[in-house]
């Protein structure tokens, strides 16, 4: 029993119950399903706004798909997500509300956090990026000296990275060519000093990109960053011109030195994963333009409606959400791929390992007991065909059971050469076939029937049986990044709500960075740090002698 009163999820009849059709399916092969039902590859497809979505490659049944929606009812999920569109607190163990629906919300909605309409502030803050992005992209912002801004540098890290960065690599036909955009996250000088020794600072405006404002890493980057400022103009007037912040923290803005004026803010009921159609997208929102942006909320919208009103049979990110947990709870998958076919998807897998890992990594439940379940996968992949000749053959031919999702777009990028644009149909064309290859693999008949030597037969046999979905868009616009963002932001949720955990908190990265403050002090002075564990110390000792200290 739950502290709450309700019955462990483990113990649910309707987690029993999948137990038992996992059983009874036994080593259930897909290449049976599709011959069972030859309609099998359109009755199992959904569409949400621009995306179709296929999961027929699924180890399922109708059957199973039944008994996946009955634990979601009987865990309540869409309660919980409706609790969750009200405003209501259902962040506990840091009682906030959590929101970023509201943040791609048209402008008449009133979503209410504690009796208060978030909506207008939403958008004033909306228009307030949009006003300043403008000036930047028209010149009209210029820098101490005068001299136009042509870079922008976003200091961020975590989800003040992630998100703008994945989305300026995925919208880059979209972006002000004549602009250049950095992003800084790693603590490691390197990385500042990377994206800055090539820039000129008087035509370099930086964005501090911080909730909290209290990260260290953001902090230490955007101090160095001021210093190299300063030291080129000389000026500390100079940087009302050339830093501008992103945060729901006024009062750290302040102390940092970053006039209160040049913050755009956001708000506590908005995570850090689930920030950048927040004030968080300045930077993107300055590379691809107002307008582009808020095509990107309205595709956000698109998907936050449905998720909100679709029937179960019909829910996409429900769907999504219901297979994951399939097999990570009842095939002891691992992992779960993430390939998309498109190049400028490269970080998009990467934004949702934060996404989903920093969500749903969690071994209490929201009842503060210990699960006795799987919690989330592991997040990985990178764009398919570079995949294709790395780790694609641990997927087909490997020991471990690897759902994965395949991305892919029917038309290639508008402002690419005929002759590039012909490549796209070769990309498309591996798209389909690694599903298929997946999916039905290859006999060892049909490989005999190959003239393939008997000893060689095990070796180039393909089991198969390798679920995946597929999502296939026409385009990928701003709207379609937008959809399909919010695709996995509720196919988290989905999970969190069923395995019963905060998906909206992240303890778990706090004793990290705890240990790294009180370990700094040894690493520079040699100070003693008590109670330090013996491989530590070790460790520090023999830092210190390879730096001479
Ligand atoms: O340490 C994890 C984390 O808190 C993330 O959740 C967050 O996205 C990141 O750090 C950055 O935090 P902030 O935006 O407050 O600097």
């Amino acid at each position: 029993m739950n502290a709450d009163g309700r019955i462990r999820l483990n113990q649910t009849p309707e987690w029993t119950a999948l137990a038992k059709h996992r059983e009874e399916l036994g080593e259930v092969r897909l290449r049976e399903l599709f011959a069972a039902d030859p309609g099998r590859g359109t009755a199992y497809t959904l569409r949400v706004g621009d995306l179709y979505v296929d999961y027929s490659k699924h180890l399922v049944t109708d059957g199973t798909l039944a008994l996946l929606r009955e634990l979601a009812a009987a865990t309540d999920v869409f309660g919980l997500r409706d609790a969750m569109f009200r405003g209501e607190r259902i962040n506990t163990t840091e009682d906030r509300a959590v929101l970023h629906t509201a943040l791609r919300a048209p402008r008449e909605a009133v979503v209410e956090v504690d009796g208060e309409n978030v909506v207008p502030a939403v958008h004033a803050v909306l228009d307030r990026m949009a006003d300043f992005a403008e000036r930047v992209r028209s010149g009209e912002w210029t820098g101490h000296t005068g001299r136009r801004i042509r870079n922008v540098v976003n200091i961020g890290i975590g989800g003040s990275d992630l998100g703008p960065a994945m989305a300026y690599e995925v919208l880059r036909p979209y972006t002000a060519r004549d602009l250049t955009f950095r992003f800084v996250s790693n603590v490691d000088g390197a990385d500042l000093h990377e994206a800055t020794r090539d820039l000129d600072p008087a035509e370099t405006l930086f964005i501090v990109a911080s909730k909290t404002f209290t990260t260290i890493e953001t902090v230490t980057n955007a101090t160095s960053a001021r210093t190299w400022l300063l030291d080129a103009l000389g000026d500390e007037a100079a940087v009302a011109r050339h830093f501008v912040a992103l945060s729901t923290n006024a009062g750290k803005v302040a102390d940092f030195g970053i006039d209160t004026a040049n913050m755009f803010e956001f708000w506590d009921w908005v995570g850090g994963r689930y920030s950048y159609d927040s004030a968080i997208g300045l930077s993107l929102m300055i590379a691809i333009g107002p307008d582009r942006f808020r095509e990107m909320l309205d595709g956000f919208r698109i998907v936050d409606e449905h998720f909100r009103t679709a029937p179960a049979e019909a829910n996409v990110p429900l769907l999504l959400g219901l297979l994951g947990i399939w097999y990570n709870n009842f095939f002891d998958a691992q992992s779960h791929a993430v390939l998309p076919y498109s190049h400028y998807l490269s970080k998009f897998t990467a934004y949702l390992q934060q996404l989903d890992m920093e969500s749903n990594g969690k071994y209490v439940g929201r009842d503060g007991r210990e699960v006795e379940w799987q919690t989330g996968p592991v997040v990985w992949g990178t764009p398919g065909t570079n995949g294709q000749h790395a780790y694609y053959q641990l997927i087909h031919q490997g020991t471990k059971l690897i759902p994965a999702d395949f991305i892919g777009f029917a038309e290639p990028v508008a402002e690419l050469s005929d002759g590039l644009k012909a490549q796209h149909d070769l990309l498309m064309a591996n798209f389909f076939a690694q599903t298929q290859a997946l999916a039905f693999g290859k006999t060892p008949d049909e490989v005999r029937g190959e003239g393939v030597p008997e000893e060689l037969v095990p070796h180039k046999t393909f089991k198969g049986n390798h679920p995946t979905t597929t999502i296939l868009a026409r385009e990928l616009t701003p709207s379609v990044l937008g959809q399909l963002v919010a695709l996995y932001e509720h196919k988290v949720f989905v999970q969190g709500a069923v395995w019963n955990i905060d998906s909206f908190d992240q303890w778990g990265v706090e004793l990290g960075k705890v240990l790294a403050k009180r370990v700094e002090p040894a690493l520079t002075e040699g100070a003693e740090v008590p109670g330090l564990d013996a491989s530590t110390t070790a460790l520090v000792a023999t830092y210190r002698e390879l730096r001479g200290r």
